[in-house]
């Protein structure tokens, strides 16, 4: 369940037409995408988007210290999260590897985020272990986000993924989307399922035998009358989906030999293109290692480094969310 920090959670409001809104996000815990409600979810796309179309950035983080602690290495996540951060007037401490901090003495992660949860007014955590953002989650005083735990959560990207969708297809609901790739081992595929529920999402899962989807998953979206299929190969869907979104081999979370054997399993090129929806939009979390042909960059139907560019205004509206209760956007 998620935590509130510091104060008491105010009941969610979402009035569009409102500069101020009281929120429910309010000194909370964003640990998984299965802490936020659905009209939750819908108030932070909605602040995005008001974050992304405004002219100025208002300077909601003024006088906060945000925590950036990366155990694991990162891009977009982190350079996003810090953009975010000081865009909105707050400031950043933090690490981009553990190298530099007292875990190499042998200081235990709780140890760790109990001090720095007195140092910050919220931190940002990813991980390599599964579950390693809920454990700081129970420890911290201050509110703390998953910026991927391991194989389990990536829940900012999952709300990036959303708002790209939604950017892109003008919608959430009635959508048919392929999953492609590593199912098993990739957080922000495991994210994405589990928000299918949410809307009228028809899911594909395309991967190999041995990185398909976790049970655990699978039974949720049976259990939650999400329409799912297994697929092998791009080509037995891409003429029926809006949304392909393409993610990497986590070679980071197995043995090289396998990486070997998993590594030539789906290269999408511009072929694959020919019998495709005109709205058909290509995603990827990023990084991309070989998944994408870069002659598809140049197509209408490349989408992943505006996906990426999304990450700073869904960040910025999840920072400014946490750290004020009324959050005026004027
Ligand atoms: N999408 C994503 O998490 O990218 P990084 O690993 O670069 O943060």
């Amino acid at each position: 369940m998620a935590r509130v920090h510091g104060a008491a959670c105010a009941a969610p409001t979402v009035d569009q037409g409102d500069s101020v809104t009281t929120n429910s996000l309010y000194g909370r815990d964003v640990v998984s995408i299965g802490d936020l409600s659905l009209a939750e979810i819908k108030y932070i796309l909605d602040v995005t988007a008001q974050l992304k179309a405004a002219k100025t950035t208002p300077p909601a983080l003024t006088n906060k210290l945000i925590a950036h602690c990366f155990f694991e290495p990162s891009t977009r996540t982190r350079l996003s999260f810090e953009a975010a951060t000081l865009r909105l007037n707050g400031k950043v401490i933090g690490f981009s590897s553990d190298d530099s901090t007292s875990i190499k003495k042998g200081e235990t992660l709780q140890d760790t985020i109990r001090v720095i949860s007195d140092y910050a007014d919220l931190i940002v955590i990813r991980h390599p272990k599964e579950g390693a953002a809920r454990l700081a989650a129970d420890l911290s005083t201050k509110p703390v986000i998953n910026a991927g735990d391991g194989a389990n959560q990536h829940p900012t990207q999952t709300l990036l993924d959303l708002f790209t969708i939604h950017e892109c297809q003008q919608k959430l609901d009635g959508l048919a989307i392929a999953l492609v790739g590593d199912l098993k081992y990739g957080r922000t595929a495991h994210s994405f399922a589990k928000i299918c529920k949410l809307f009228d999402i028809r899911l594909f899962l395309v991967a190999p035998d041995a990185l398909t989807m976790p049970d655990y998953l699978c039974d949720d979206l049976k259990k939650q009358g999400v329409r799912f299929s297994f697929h092998q190969s791009i080509e037995e869907v891409i003429s029926k989906v809006d949304i392909i979104y393409m993610t990497r081999i986590q070679q980071e979370r197995f043995s090289s030999v396998a990486h070997q054997f998993n590594k030539a399993h789906y290269n999408l090129t511009a072929e694959h293109l020919i019998n495709v929806r005109p709205n058909l939009r290509i995603l990827h979390p990023l990084p991309r290692v070989d998944e994408i042909d870069v002659a598809i960059d140049k197509t209408p139907h490349a989408y992943y480094f505006e996906q990426a560019a999304n990450g700073v205004f869904v960040r910025q509206a999840l920072l400014a969310l946490a750290l004020n209760k009324e959050l005026s956007l004027s």
